[in-house]
């Protein structure tokens, strides 16, 4: 069964949450009291949990939370002077719209913020649960790292299909969209995407997908990939960016 609960003893606040969440994900809410042991309660599925900080996705073999930690180590790498591919390809000014049409745990997109002075990112995810997790981390998670609280600040986040938002959004509304859907060969050692990959939306790009992209973007779109995967052999791009050893690669095709 798959619903809505809070962790043990609640405060009014969690529970009115709680509610609020079932109503818009239009699932149950369980009191927690009545179900004091939440694998007996999801048998085999999932449920939402409200906790006083944040919002948890808990299911039989773990659970699926916001941090912005992959964040935090590429902004320390981008510091010690190692390049980021991503930015280094982005080339901002810092005054870009930037669509991140896939933005999952929103590492990247809050790597991208933080090189945005007046910028922002709007963000689109299809999974349920991944965006109301990271909806909510974007809204209540505080970081250590002021920069990081700042980034997050500059995002706006919807739960969209990229393809339906992309065929009712005007003509060049965006400067740069970027794309990184599910690798066709998953990098399972990359830990920080393992909790996600229950829930997340699978499917590579075609052409028609990049030609949306290509007409909602006023400079470029960026296509992320692994060296294995045949997005890169399927889709002409201008320049490839990327690392040998991570075999991840960011591909970009500059708006003629
Ligand atoms: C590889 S992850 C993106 C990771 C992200 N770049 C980050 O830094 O955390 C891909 C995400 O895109 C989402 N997704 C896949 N297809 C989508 C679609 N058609 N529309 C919107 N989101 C989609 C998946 O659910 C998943 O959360």
């Amino acid at each position: 069964m798959i619903f809505v609960t809070t962790s043990h003893d609640p405060d009014e606040k969690q529970v009115q949450r709680a509610l609020e969440l079932a109503k818009e994900l239009n699932l149950p809410y369980l009191p927690r009291k009545d179900h004091p042991n939440l694998s007996t309660a999801t048998c085999g599925e999932y449920c939402y949990v409200v906790e006083k900080e944040r919002i948890v996705v808990k299911y039989d073999k773990g659970e699926f939370f916001f941090h912005p930690s992959m964040a935090k180590v590429r902004m320390k790498n981008i510091q010690k002077g190692l390049k980021d591919h991503l930015i280094d390809c982005l080339k901002l000014t810092g005054t870009e719209i930037i669509l991140d049409t896939t933005f999952g745990l929103g590492t990247e997109a809050i790597l991208m913020a933080a090189f945005l002075s007046s910028g922002k990112v709007v963000g689109l995810e299809a999974s349920a649960e991944i965006f109301v997790v990271v909806r909510d981390g974007l809204r209540n998670y505080r970081a250590k790292e002021r920069w990081i609280n700042d980034a997050m600040k500059k995002i706006e986040l919807f739960r969209a299909d990229f393809r339906e938002f992309l065929h009712s959004s005007n003509p060049e509304s965006y400067d740069v969209v970027y794309c990184d859907p599910m690798f066709e060969n998953p990098v399972f050692e990359s830990s920080s995407m393992n909790p996600l990959r229950p829930f997340a939306v699978y499917g590579t790009l075609d052409a028609n997908d990049v030609e949306l992209m290509l007409k909602v973007a006023k400079k470029k779109v960026v296509l992320k990939a692994h060296a294995k995967d045949t997005l890169f052999k399927r889709i002409l791009v201008d320049k490839i960016f990327g690392s040998k050893k991570s075999q991840v690669l960011y591909g970009v095709i500059e708006k003629k």
